[in-house]
């Protein structure tokens, strides 16, 4: 298949990338570097000595959208782009509509015009209504407590009411629980800009020295140790998972939905003991107060992913810790 990546210069999009590359696909990617670096196209290629195709470009432009279906005989999009910070999405809720929602539509209107039917969605477990209790399975209640959440909301519903209304759409909302770890090539991996938000990134930076500690957000959840408890999937399995998808699901019609987590949940110091075995660096932390919004479990239900699609997460949060500090070091040298 020759696969159109939207933001495919990213973390997730680029690992992406590199599996696409190694089952022998054609990768074309747009990015419009908001959040990534330019040389993320030469990694990729030493990677899996092959070439890509890259178009530095907006997926809200119309025009540049046109351009790339044009010049390539696209046969599938798995649309990554968009912005993610839960954060400055409550601050700026403009920016994350205007881009997340509009990025979507250009691109799936551009696909109609080109006869592109297949569309795959870099969705979030933060789809899920809050009130409902893990494992979260894919028939459970949506509801979004953020605009960076209602953006995935409104996109997965949008692809519902495609495949309604057109018989040829065949949309896959994948649903990422939380991706860390890199590339075992120490060539890919997140980088964040400032000071990060989520937790494997700011383990990483009180490691190399650039932060001093970690704050731990809460210690009287009622979890196993009090801290709060996600399911960390490593990125490597994460991008398996398009491919699956992809391959399984490229000759259907309608609108899928899939988990793609572990089904295991690990604490906040669990993952920070995980780390200190894994890479022999201590972490230095301090407990504070719970930080708002914030969930006290949050995992996947993986067993429709595994059923239908033949795939699971099979690296441990071991390897991912020992993946994401060996990227981390590297960003130093
Ligand atoms: P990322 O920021 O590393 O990658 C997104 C890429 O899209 C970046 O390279 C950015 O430059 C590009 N981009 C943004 N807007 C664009 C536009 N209008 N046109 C072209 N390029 C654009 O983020 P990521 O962690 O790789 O996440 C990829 C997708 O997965 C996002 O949609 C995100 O919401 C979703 N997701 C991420 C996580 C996570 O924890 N990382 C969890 C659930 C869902
Ligand atoms: C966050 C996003 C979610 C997104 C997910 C993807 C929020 C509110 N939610 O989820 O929309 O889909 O990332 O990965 O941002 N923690 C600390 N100290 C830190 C950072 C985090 O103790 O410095 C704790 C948190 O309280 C939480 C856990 O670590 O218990 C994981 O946090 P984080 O990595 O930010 O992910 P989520 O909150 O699960």
């Amino acid at each position: 298949m020759n696969v159109l990546v939207t933001g495919g210069l990213g973390y997730i999009g680029s690992h992406t990338a590199v599996a696409l590359l190694e089952r022998n696909h054609d990768v074309v990617v747009v990015d419009n570097l908001y959040n990534a670096d330019r040389d993320v196209k030469e990694r990729i290629e030493k990677i899996t000595g092959k070439s890509i195709k890259f178009y530095e470009g907006d997926c809200v432009d119309p025009e540049a959208m046109e351009r790339i279906f044009a010049e390539n005989d696209i046969d599938c999009v798995i649309h990554f782009a968009g912005y993610k910070a839960v954060g400055e999405s409550v601050r700026i809720p403009t920016k994350y509509y205007r881009n997340n929602l509009d990025s979507a539509l250009t691109v799936l209107e551009t696909m109609k015009n080109h006869n592109c039917n297949v569309f795959v969605f870099s969705s979030s477990a933060t789809v899920y209504r809050a009130d409902q209790k893990s494992p979260l399975n894919e028939t459970m209640e949506l509801g979004a407590s953020n605009p960076y959440g209602w953006t995935k909301v409104m996109i997965e519903r949008f692809m519902e009411d495609l495949a309604v209304a057109d018989e040829d759409f065949c949309g896959i909302s994948l649903r990422y629980f939380n991706p860390i770890g890199a590339h075992e090539s120490t060539l890919l991996g997140e980088k964040p800009v400032g000071i990060p938000n989520n937790l494997m990134p700011y383990i990483c930076q009180v490691a190399d020295g650039t932060l001093e500690y970690l704050h731990v957000f809460g210690d009287d959840y009622d979890t196993p140790d009090g801290t709060g408890v996600r399911d960390y999937i490593h990125v490597v399995d994460l991008a398996l998972g398009h491919v699956a998808a992809l391959e399984k699901l490229y000759e259907q019609k309608g609108m899928f939905k899939y988990n793609l987590g572990t089904g295991r949940g690990t604490s906040v110091l669990e993952l920070v003991n995980a780390f200190q075995e894994a890479t022999g660096v201590e972490i230095p932390y301090q407990i504070e107060g719970r930080r708002p919004g914030d969930l006290a479990t949050v995992y996947a239900d993986p067993a429709k992913a595994e059923q239908d699609l033949g795939w699971k997460a099979t690296r441990t949060i071991k390897e991912a810790c020992a993946s994401s500090w060996a990227f981390q070091q590297g960003l130093k040298k």
